[in-house]
């Protein structure tokens, strides 16, 4: 559903590549691990995907297709439409990412109101079934809250309904779990495997961690410095790392965590 050729992107004010000709594809329904160092190009990624690159700031080129459609070159209005109904997109601070003043209701909603014409009860319907399908518990009542009334765990999940809410075919997640500790960490990772299997959504997992990818992701590609150095089954790059940035990679997950090997 997703492919990704060849993908070069450098920014006008950057002698070198931040993606120096990335390759990869997302299946219909899998969910894909990418990790690598901080700066190894992740989120540029991510962005160019989620036709979000500052185009003014930057060349680039390659092909990014969704079901054979360009994203990379498309005109900003197709863009807009493409990005609000098929793709949805998940950053690391939920805080950042919402307005302080909107209702939480509201703000999940946004993306329905600028992209369908369904009626307002029709949009307050779908916001409840995602809030509820994210477990956020009493949906009615977090409705009216602002944000800073709910925790980073709680607003997480909101990022998440609002992503899902116009159920797209693909998630971008961009290291959603980081911010949160390591029990609310785990709940978001259940969470999302239970709305790929239900809802059958892609995704894009973007994490520096290989443990938090190998509890969600079938498949894993590892980058560094621009490149993609290693792509496989999550499993057999976890437990055989060809490249020895992978193993790197393995080596600084903690002990405790690394012990079922
Ligand atoms: N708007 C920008 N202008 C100039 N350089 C940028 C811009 N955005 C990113 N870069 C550079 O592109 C490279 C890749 O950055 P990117 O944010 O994709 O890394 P990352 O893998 O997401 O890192 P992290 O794990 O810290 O989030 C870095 O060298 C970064 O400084
Ligand atoms: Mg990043």
């Amino acid at each position: 559903m997703l492919e990704v050729r060849d993908l070069h992107v450098k920014f006008n004010n950057r002698d070198r590549e931040a993606v120096g000709g990335i390759s990869f594809r997302i299946g219909a329904g899998e969910i894909l691990g990418l990790v690598g160092e901080s700066g190894s190009g992740k989120t540029v990624t991510a962005m160019s995907i989620a036709g979000l690159l500052p185009r003014k700031q930057c060349s680039y080129s390659g092909d990014i297709l969704l079901d054979g459609q360009d994203l990379l070159h498309a005109d900003r209005s197709l863009l807009r439409k493409l990005h609000g109904r098929e793709i949805g997109v998940v950053f690391q601070e939920p805080m950042s990412a919402m307005n302080p003043l909107m209702r939480i209701g509201e703000q999940v909603g946004e993306v329905l109101r600028i992209h369908t014409d369904l009626s307002k009860a029709e949009r307050k319907e779908k916001v409840l079934r995602a809030m509820t399908s994210v477990e956020l518990h009493d949906p009615e009542h977090l409705y009216d809250c602002y944000p800073h009334e709910l925790s980073g765990g709680m607003l997480q999940r909101v990022m998440i309904a609002a992503a899902i809410v116009i159920e797209p075919s693909l998630l971008l997640l961009d290291e959603p779990t980081t911010a949160l500790d390591v029990t609310i960490q785990a709940q978001i990772l259940e969470l999302l495997k239970k709305l790929n299997s239900e809802l059958g959504i892609s995704m894009l997992f973007i994490s520096h961690n290989l443990n938090v990818v190998r509890k969600l992701c079938a498949r894993v590609a590892v980058m560094q410095r621009g490149l993609l150095v290693e792509t496989g089954e999550t499993d057999q790059v976890f437990y055989h790392p060809q490249h020895p940035y992978t193993r790197q990679l393995i080596d600084a997950i903690p002990t405790r965590e690394r012990r079922v090997r």
